[in-house]
């Protein structure tokens, strides 16, 4: 129970509109079992109250999410007071009472509530309390199919059952990267409203920004000019004759645009209109590819005697954004694109190429998660040169702050309904609690220009497909559910609410057959029986994909990975770093297969017969068996591709591993150059895909942060610290890159460029061979080519040359090839350099001849004065050819990142600058010395 009184006497606010912020009161946290009755707060979560009073410890230390499993099966108790009493999101099970009476109860954490309470407050005895009674939702989720009796609700199961039944962020209840809490509380702002006689509260203030004539899925005209349809959820009563006055200007406060709305309607609690704006705007663009201009817009809304009833203010960017998933054209297929559907983003008319990864919940507990960790996140992505995040749907709708910084900082979202890897029940009562979390999300979103689409839910279709392959008698139920809540009910919610975003019923699919948006369900789905028609074209591609393989051997076996227009989802774990580990468990536990480190290991195969036996895939008692898969599955990985580390714990302080634990921090090192380089392997894959006839336009890795210290597939740590994946995936995703393509089936290999510039590049390619200890190799197979590839393309540097020939003719030798290209129109450089082996850098012909390349790493006090803000410069030295050079950054230096790390280096200096995030900064000058520096050699040595 969490429960407030409050102080103050309630009707003295009622002069003017009032609000009083819940979060500013004294709440209490009740919970009879153990006896608890602590201070409590909001927003916030019961596991956060308790550990801030000391009765619980932090969660994600140790074991103790196994531990202070109570928390999550407790009921507790929350006291508290209005007029309107508006909670911005409760977590999740609640009844409601104010002054002693029972106001309502609550069961979804995905929406707003808002209850009238002035008739209750008018009867109040004393001051009033609110009073929030919370029954624990693992209780809740456990028992709810006795009522919804839905045997298609297949779904996986981590560690409760049920999620699939119930309104809460689905990885609460577990994931295979993260720890199951199943917290609660009032866990997002909380207010009181009290309302003048003539005038409203604006709950929400939602602008739809398309252009003439423009509808979902379809790519707009961009001759057309732009639109504005202006939604204000309120609170309160309106005249019937109101108008709304509208201000549009940008940031220097000059005025874009002054109008009124026109077609005003007003539909329960809602107020619409719209306006054309006769100029034309500067456009928003996603970074990399133009600024990110926004505006300020302000609403005013006024009575027919024109008395002034609110005022509203928001910001918006001009920008169409599609997912083109319209049939390939005859003309597309005359240039080389296979038959089929098409499959990409297109920004104001234009094709991008979608380059980034997939987020989750930055810590199992929201409330705790600030504005400044969304902007380093952010500050990483971009610097990891994505222009694309996924929010994936096993998390939550992320807040308005999330989304002004993604405008900002010009990084699109791909955003999700909030439904993982489970059908849930289409039962008429829960289908009209999530059609009314859908449009009220949908409202909320629709202004940001980052906001890029909504998609149903993740991977609920592969779900689908393995009832079709497997169980043909749920499959029928399965595909009716299916449909029901993504093909109807929430593709309405969109298009009832916007026209300017695209909807895709799932994360991954075959795409559609045929679309009209006129029908109840307006995709015709195309479903795997689908793709056995004897009318499909040869070779026809119809959507994205999502791909893991474990079976390490195949990683770098170029055919196994899927060809297609997009991959939303591919990756492979690694360990957390060793910094990182340190933080979150004790010392005994730092080894490989410590049993803190199996217990986090949640990545365990999952098999139909899971689904349907609904069979738990974490079990706190036994998890070791499982959990060595998923370790061993890292260990495998990087014993092949590289070095096998065995440290003598007595290896020098200033070396890249050292003290009591250097074999495990190796370890660890090499379980992430591993992932780091399938990754890669794959970016260039599809990135290369663009200039194939899959055209392929996006690629999306998973994933980009963790919630916890845990082996995981996160390019960064939970700390902010970047993995060499995040280096790899900087560099992949310049926006040109070369990169060496093995065909296994044939044994050969080509280089190939990739561009995504907007404009031709043209330049050189240059190839040399070089010994480790870096003396460059006369040989007819170095080479220098011109480059020339078209605007989102990629295309081969001429030739190609069979593997055994190299590996004969240059053992132990190493390929630098050096990109140098311009772009046409602006004369932007691209300059990079990529390193390969024609045998893996484990082969016995690579480790026995690589030499100590006596590397070192110093600050440079006079470039650091030079250099930009909060960025500080560093030089290396290396004596020898150096691969995977990996400067190590002490845990002082805060979060932040290096210019370039894990990279390759001749026999000389090179330049490096740190960046830092700035947030608690300490000078670089206390750290600079502590700067630790290896290279794949120290993974050799012991
Ligand atoms: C919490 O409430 C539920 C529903 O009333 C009940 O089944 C469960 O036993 C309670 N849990 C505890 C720890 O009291
Ligand atoms: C839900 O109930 C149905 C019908 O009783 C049953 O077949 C199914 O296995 C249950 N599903 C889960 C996930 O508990
Ligand atoms: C919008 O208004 C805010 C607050 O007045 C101001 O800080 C910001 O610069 C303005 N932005 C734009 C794009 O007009
Ligand atoms: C504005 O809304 C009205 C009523 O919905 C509609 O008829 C009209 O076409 C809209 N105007 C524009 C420019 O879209
Ligand atoms: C404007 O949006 C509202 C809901 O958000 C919708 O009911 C209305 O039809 C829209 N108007 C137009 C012209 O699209």
């Amino acid at each position: 129970m969490l429960s407030c009184l409050l102080p103050l006497s309630l009707p003295a606010l009622a002069a003017a509109q009032t609000v009083l912020d819940l979060t500013q009161v004294p709440w209490t946290l009740t919970e009879p079992t153990h006896n608890i009755s602590i201070v409590g707060k909001v927003p916030s979560q019961a596991h956060l109250d308790l550990l801030a009073a000391g009765v619980i410890e932090e969660p994600t230390y140790g074991q103790n999410e196994i531990k202070d499993r109570w928390v999550a099966n407790a009921n507790f108790t929350d006291p508290t007071q209005e007029t309107h009493l508006v909670f911005d999101g409760i977590d999740t099970f609640a009844d409601i009472t104010f002054c002693r009476q029972w106001i309502g109860s609550v069961d979804n954490q995905f929406r707003s509530y808002t209850f009238d309470v002035s008739s209750t407050l008018k009867s109040c005895t004393g001051p009033p309390q609110l009073k929030l009674d919370f029954t624990s939702s693992t209780s809740k989720a456990a028992t709810a199919n006795e009522t919804y009796q839905c045997p298609e609700c297949l779904g996986t199961r981590f560690e409760f059952p049920g999620r699939q039944f119930i309104r809460k962020e689905q990885c609460d209840y577990g994931w295979d990267w993260g720890p199951g809490f199943a917290p609660t509380g009032i866990w997002q702002p909380a207010r009181i409203v009290q309302l003048p006689s003539d005038g409203i509260y604006v709950q929400n203030t939602g602008v739809d920004v398309y252009r003439q004539g423009q509808l979902n899925n379809i790519p707009p005209d961009q001759k057309q000019p732009w639109v504005l349809n202006v939604t204000l959820d309120y609170l309160g009563s309106l005249p019937d004759n109101v108008a709304v006055s509208t201000d549009i200007c940008d940031e220097n406060g000059d005025t874009l645009f002054k109008g009124s709305l026109e077609d005003i309607k007003m539909v329960g609690n809602q107020l619409s209109g719209n306006v054309t704006i006769d100029q034309e705007p500067k456009l928003w663009w996603p970074v990399g590819h133009g600024a990110q201009q926004l505006y300020n817009m302000t609403l005013t809304v006024t009575s027919g005697s024109n008395a002034q009833l609110a005022i509203a203010t928001t910001r918006i960017g001009f920008r169409t954004i599609v997912l083109n998933q319209t049939p390939v054209s005859e003309e597309q297929i005359a240039k080389g694109i296979a038959p089929g559907n098409n499959w990409h983003f297109e920004i104001n008319g234009q094709d991008i190429y979608s380059k980034g990864s997939n987020v989750i919940p930055l810590d199992p507990f929201w409330p705790r998660v600030t504005k400044e960790d969304i902007r380093d996140l952010f500050q990483s992505a971009v610097a990891m040169n994505h222009n694309m995040l996924r929010v994936w749907a096993g998390g939550v709708y992320l807040p308005d702050f999330v989304y002004d910084l993604a405008d900002e900082m010009g990084l699109l979202l791909w955003t999700e309904f909030q439904f993982s890897d489970a059908l849930s029940p289409v039962e008429p009562k829960f289908v009209s609690n999530i059609a009314a979390e859908a449009g009220e999300q949908v409202r909320r979103l629709n202004s940001h220009p980052s906001t890029a689409l909504w998609c149903g839910n993740n991977e609920n279709g592969l779900l689908l497909l393995l009832l079709e392959l497997f169980d043909q008698s749920l499959y029928p139920a399965g595909k009716e559910n299916f449909e029901k809540v993504f093909n109807e009910i929430l593709v309405h919610a969109v298009f009832e609410n916007s026209r300017s975003l695209s909807y895709l019923p799932t994360s991954t699919s075959n795409g559609y057959k045929s679309f009209d948006r006129s029908r109840e369900r307006p995709f015709e789905i195309r479903y795997q029986d689908d793709l056995y028609a004897p009318d499909l074209a040869p070779g026809a591609q119809f959507s994205d994909n999502d791909f893991y393989n474990y079976n390490t051997s195949q990683a770098f076996t170029q055919s196994t990975y899927p060809v297609g227009r997009f991959t939303n989802e591919f990756g492979f774990h690694s360990h957390a770093s060793y910094q990182t580990y340190v933080k979150s468990l004790p010392a005994s536990q730092l080894s490989f297969n410590s049993s803190d480190i199996l217990a986090r290991n949640r990545h365990y195969e999952t098999s139909y017969a899971d689904l349907v036996n609904n069979a738990q895939k974490f079990d706190p008692g036994n998890q070791t068996a499982k959990s060595l898969t998923g370790q061993a599955q890292m260990s495998s990985g990087a014993a092949l591709y590289f070095p096998t580390p065995h440290k003598q714990p007595s290896s020098p302080s200033a070396a890249l591993f050292s003290g009591p634990n250097a074999q495990f921090a190796a370890e660890i090192h090499a379980t992430q150059l591993f992932q780091a380089a399938f990754v890669r392997a794959q970016i260039d894959f599809y990135r290369r895909g663009a200039g194939y006839p899959e055209r392929n336009l996006g690629a999306l890795f998973w994933m980009l942060g963790d919630t916890w210290a845990a082996p995981t597939w996160a390019a960064l740590n939970v700390d902010g610290r970047w993995k060499p994946l995040a280096y790899a995936a900087r560099a992949a995703f310049e926006s040109v890159v070369a990169a060496p393509f093995v065909d296994d089936q044939h044994g050969i290999v080509t280089w190939s460029v990739s561009s995504d510039a907007w404009a031709e590049v043209a330049g050189t390619a240059r190839l040399e061979w070089y010994t480790w200890s870096g003396a460059r190799v006369e040989t007819p197979h170095a080479w220098t080519r011109e480059v020339r590839v078209g605007a989102t393309n990629s295309s081969a540097l001429q030739g190609w040359e069979v593997v055994e020939t190299l590996r004969a003719a240059l053992p132990g030798a190493v390929g630098i090839l050096t990109l140098d290209v311009t772009l046409e129109g602006s004369g932007e450089r691209f300059e990079s350099q990529r390193a390969w082996t024609p045998h893996f850098l484990s082969h016995a012909s690579q480790v026995d001849v690589m030499v100590d390349p006596e590397l070192d790493v110093a600050y440079d006090a006079k470039a650091s004065a030079e250099a930009g803000e909060g960025e500080s410069v560093f030089t290396v030295t290396a004596k020898a050819l150096a691969g995977h050079v990996w400067l190590e950054e002490p845990e002082v230096a805060g979060k932040g990142y290096w210019s370039d790390n894990s990279f390759w280096m001749l026999p000389g200096k090179t330049s490096v600058t740190w960046t830092s995030y700035g947030r608690g900064k300490v000078d670089v000058q206390d750290w600079a010395g502590e700067v630790k520096i290896g290279s794949v050699w120290d993974l050799t040595t012991p």
